[in-house]
């Protein structure tokens, strides 16, 4: 992180940055969001509401109830104002639940892990413990889907819920691949869960019903044991800081304590920005006519150049994009480790992140896909998208990986 940070500061127009998790600026967000302000400005007390109050430490009381009329008028869930808690991000969102949950427990030894049934995962996660490694994981299966395609799914035969575990958490879409767990894979986590009276966390940075950033028919998922995190940053509001929390009402109070704890109050802009939008149910419509449709056609966009760059002669495949922002890309039988390569791509002004890293809370190091996978960021500009790829398909050529012996998918 310190490498992108100084690498966008410093680099000028040289650097290909397809590292970071930035969204893309999509204009007619944009302009929404100037109307928001100008409307704010203009009504009374709107600059108040947005910038000169403390609000309570669960969020904003209007904000809230109409998160919760918005999800139970569309999907009819069956749930109310408690079940909401606003956070400083979904990243704060996550770090307060893990740490919440899992951990040193009260009696002092027990050390209660997360699950995460499917790595890769969402490298954010991966040091959120304050008490040190969190997460035990799963390997997928990995599935061939077409001609240099494949996805992961997730291996239930290896998941084992020990009295270790204190919840199950998966991104849906899943940063870092685009991978968006079946109805049936999230039915079968949801029930095990339930069956071992932990909750299910579902990440929904990216999902549905916003931003909407996915691709595939995918129902949004609600119980009540789940804990469902939302984010404003990748429908184009990252600076506000917001994140949102479904989730049973003990939990979400126990959020609320940890936002007083921790930062008095949450910050208020992102919340005021949206409201009419919640209120009238138009997020849904920006999302499913606006956000989805724009990703989509970069990530279309994307996905050929990818093809154009890395051609037929290579041994590579991409994982199959059903959601985020990302290309995850897999040489099987890199002769260098994926770190290697980072370094090798930095050192032309072209940032990656390394797959390893998302493989944290398993540590099968004889693993060699781990070390085999590269992730993408396509929410950049389509020029140095493609100019990046043909970096990364250089230094693969020059690495030694070729058309030969792809090892078979299991
Ligand atoms: C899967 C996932 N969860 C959570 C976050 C955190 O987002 P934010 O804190 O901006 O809401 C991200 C950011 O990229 C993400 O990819």
């Amino acid at each position: 992180m310190d490498d992108l940070g100084h690498a966008l500061a410093s680099g000028g127009a040289q650097v290909k940055m397809l590292g970071g998790g930035q969204p893309a600026r999509i204009p007619a967000m944009n302009a929404v969001w100037e109307q928001r302000l100008a409307e704010l400005t203009a009504e009374a007390g709107g600059l108040e509401r947005a910038l000169s109050v403390y609000d309570p430490p669960r969020g904003n009381p209007r904000f809230l109830a109409a998160i919760a009329g918005l999800f139970r008028d569309t999907f009819g869930w069956d749930i109310g104002p408690d079940h909401i808690a606003i956070t400083p991000g979904g990243q704060t969102a996550c770090f307060f639940l893990f740490n919440l949950l899992a951990g040193r427990m009260p009696d002092g030894e027990r050390r209660q892990k997360i699950l995460l049934p499917l790595i890769p995962e969402y490298i954010g996660y991966a040091n959120q413990g304050i008490d040190g490694e969190l997460f035990h994981a799963i390997p997928p299966l990995i599935e061939k889907t077409g001609p240099h395609e494949f996805k992961y799914r997730v291996d239930f035969d290896r998941l084992e819920i020990t009295p270790d575990i204190a919840a199950i958490c998966v991104s849906r879409p899943t940063n870092p691949t685009g991978n968006v767990l079946t109805d049936e894979e999230l039915a079968r986590l949801s029930a095990l869960a339930h069956s071992h009276d932990i909750p299910l966390i579902i990440d929904n940075a990216y999902g549905a019903p916003f931003p909407g950033i996915i691709f595939e028919p995918a129902i949004p998922f609600w119980a009540p044991h789940a804990i469902l995190t939302y984010s404003l940053s990748k429908i184009g509001l990252p600076g506000t800081r917001t994140g949102i929390v479904i989730g049973p009402p003990a939990i979400i109070r126990a959020l609320g304590s940890l936002s007083a704890i921790v930062g008095l109050s949450n910050p208020t802009i992102g919340q005021q920005i949206l409201l009419p939008l919640v209120e009238s149910g138009e997020i849904l419509r920006l999302s499913r006519e606006v956000v989805r449709p724009f990703y989509q056609a970069k990530c279309e966009r994307a996905r050929q150049a990818a093809r154009e760059a890395f051609g037929d002669d290579l041994d590579w495949l991409m994982h199959r994009s059903e959601g985020a922002i990302f290309l995850w890309l897999w040489f099987p039988g890199l002769p260098i480790r994926s770190h290697q390569l980072y370094e090798r791509l930095k050192a032309r002004g072209v940032f990656v992140i390394p797959g390893h890293y998302f493989f944290f809370g398993h540590d099968d190091a004889q693993w060699a896909h781990r070390h085999e996978c590269i992730r993408v960021s396509y929410a950049v500009d389509e020029v140095t998208l493609r100019d990046g790829l043909r970096t990364i398909a250089e230094e693969i050529r020059a690495a030694g990986v070729s058309a030969v012996a792809r090892p078979a998918c299991s």
